[in-house]
């Protein structure tokens, strides 16, 4: 969502907050602000809408001395992006600077109260708000850290917030409830932020602070309690990726330099799991849990978004490979709709980030319905991964651009890998796993195979920029392909588009079909391709126009398409992992051709921490 940074030291603290700010800009992009104490400890507070660059311009031409502020880059919640309702928020007399990622859910009767007291509001929002309530505590108890803590006491929705004060000039608070926070421990200096990727520069050695937490972060030391004054015992992690890997490193964009590193992610994400001459998999993050998915008699997917879509996958691989039936679940409809479960069966969530409030919410409601809670995550110590029983990282490393694609061809890994390890425990021959296990181990020379592609399919984007309206259709495994590259073109370019299985095509979509409208088709050489090819001639019966995944060597399906993109031949249940590569370059590069903002493509964040 959006993104905090704070830092407390020796060190000037603008330029650090501007680096942290930009390398946080994923998070969301709207408006971005600085609040830092001079040497004087006078409070200065700028912020502005628009992008990081353009608050950089403005702090710049301000050379302010100061070795302790808080910065932050907002996704709109409560109010329009604009200059006023950018973060930092101060009180009246301004005494105390806040950011702040959530949503204050009684923000309204607080607001009537603290209008009632006497106090003065000026902006929409539920963080100023949240931020002349702590005041009006301090002004009760005349205590900062105390104020802090009695408000965040009674306010209720999801807060991750940073705060600075002349009225404690060498002291940084953060808190959070349901948006992630960490501190990054420095020598003598240290760091809050919403996400490492802001101090790695510094340090890697980081706390994640647990809901309801608060932080008393000074130069050399820190204390940790809880909201309602329990001490906290909390645990250093050392984040293992490196700065380069939050880098463009020459791309363009980041969501290109990403799509270009999946034959090296993937592979990461099959790392030391492949045990080839047993024909197995070793996932140990699962051993805890080994026993009951032996005796699993169904599991259930949650997640959202992209991640949901290989959760669709997943569905097809753990059926066809271990025979065990699985659910797939939109994370934000299981939550509330009275799920049925018991304590025999298995949730697992999936999500790159590890945050997504409706992921996060859905899992937490199965274990309260006795289930056992598996997560398929990438980011290390995010929430997700700490409140599962047991669970798998994708190892994908950071993913900046705001459309996922890294994670989800590393999530196909882990779940292929995942449905061979089931499917082992219970019918799958150690020859099937082999031929499986072997097939793995060659999918990332063809994914390079593909992007060697990457010209002619950017000669394809050339021609269909201009479209406003994409159909994508695919059968079996390539139908959550479908919804995927669909997705990828309507977040970065704006075109409106739908994924569906290729036959129901004939069921609705199809009346939609005339010259201007351009179906992709993933049209693998499968058990059901002569199925496809009658969908294809269906479409090309109305003047549609075709473009077609195919693979390596079928003439055949060019004969009846406009484009062909070829993927090398593959078992039907990885070919979504070659299959989506095309659709991602396709997405990219009409969304360039269009002149959008590829990695931030507008109203969108990299991490949805709200309902
Ligand atoms: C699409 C995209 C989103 C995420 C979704 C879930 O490109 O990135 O649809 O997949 O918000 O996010 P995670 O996987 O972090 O739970």
């Amino acid at each position: 969502m959006c993104g905090i940074v704070g830092y407390i030291g020796y060190r000037p603290v603008v330029p650090i907050l501007i680096q942290g700010l930009k390398r946080l800009e994923y998070r969301g992009y709207d408006s971005a602000g600085i609040a830092v104490l001079d040497d004087r400890q006078q409070l200065h507070v700028i912020k502005r809408a628009g992008k990081v660059n353009d608050l950089a311009t403005t702090v710049e031409s301000l050379p302010i001395p100061s070795t302790i502020g808080i910065g932050h880059t907002r996704w709109a919640t409560h109010g329009v992006p604009n200059d006023t309702n950018a973060h930092p928020h101060t009180d009246q007399d301004r005494r105390l600077a806040l950011v702040h990622n959530g949503i204050i859910e009684n923000y309204q009767a607080i607001r009537t109260q603290l209008l009632r007291e006497g106090y003065q509001l000026k902006t929409e929002t539920d963080t100023e708000v949240l931020t002349v309530f702590i005041r009006s505590f301090y002004d009760k108890v005349g205590d900062l850290r105390e104020a802090v803590r009695l408000a965040l006491a009674e306010v209720e929705g999801t807060f991750g917030i940073a705060i600075v004060s002349p009225l404690e000039p060498d002291l940084l608070i953060a808190a959070r409830r349901g948006s992630p926070l960490l501190i990054g421990l420095g020598n003598n200096e240290n760091f809050v932020a919403s996400d490492a990727a802001a101090v790695i520069q510094y340090t890697r050695n980081v706390i994640f602070l647990q809901d309801n937490e608060i932080s008393f972060i000074q130069q050399g030391e820190y204390e940790i309690r809880t909201i309602d004054n329990q001490p906290s015992a909390p645990e250093i992690f050392k984040i293992e990726y490196d700065l380069e890997q939050i880098e463009k490193g020459g791309y363009e964009h980041f969501m290109l330099k990403e799509i270009f590193e999946q034959p090296t992610t993937f592979r990461d994400a099959c790392r030391g799991r492949i045990l080839l001459e047993d024909g197995n998999v070793r996932l140990g993050g699962l051993r805890p849990v080994a026993d009951k998915l032996q005796r699993a008699q169904r599991l259930i997917f949650t997640a959202c978004g992209t991640s949901w879509h290989a959760a669709l996958v997943g569905e097809y691989l753990i059926e066809d490979l271990a025979r065990i039936p699985v659910e797939v679940e939109y994370a934000s409809e299981f939550r509330y709709r009275n799920p049925v479960l018991s304590k025999d069966d298995i949730v697992i969530a999936i999500s790159q980030s590890g945050e997504t409030a409706d992921t996060l919410a859905a899992i937490r409601e199965a274990k309260l319905r006795g289930a056992t809670t598996l997560g398929i995550v990438n980011v290390v110590g995010s929430t997700i991964a700490r409140e599962t029983d047991a669970g798998v990282y994708i190892h994908a490393g950071p993913e900046i651009g705001v459309a996922s694609t890294k994670a989800f061809t590393s999530q196909l890994a882990v779940l292929s890998l995942l449905a061979i390890y089931l499917g082992r425990m219970r019918h799958l021959s150690p020859e099937d796993g082999r031929t499986l296990l072997r097939e793995l181990q060659a999918i990332p020379e063809k994914i390079q195979q593909i992007l060697q592609q990457a010209e002619l399919i950017q000669h394809v984007a050339l021609q269909y920029k201009d479209a406003a309206n994409f159909l994508y259709l695919g059968r079996s495994y390539n139908f959550p392909v479908a919804l995927e590259g669909a997705l990828k073109l309507k977040e970065i370019s704006y075109i409106h588009a739908e994924g569906y299985p290729a036959a129901e095509m004939k069921h609705g979509p199809i009346a939609l079909i005339d010259e201007n409208m351009p179906v992709v088709f993933i049209a693998p050489r499968d058990e059901l391709y002569e199925k496809i090819l009658s969908n294809i001639e269906e479409v090309r019966a109305r003047g549609g126009k075709i473009i077609s995944i195919a693979t390596e060597g079928d003439h055949k399906i060019a004969d009846v398409s406009d484009h062909t993109i070829y993927i090398p031949r593959t078992l039907p249940y990885f070919t979504p992992v070659l299959s989506v590569i095309p659709l991602q370059l396709l997405a990219y590069y009409i969304a360039v051709e269009r002149g959008c903002n590829v990695d931030m493509p507008r109203n969108l964040a990299k991490s949805v921490t709200v309902e």
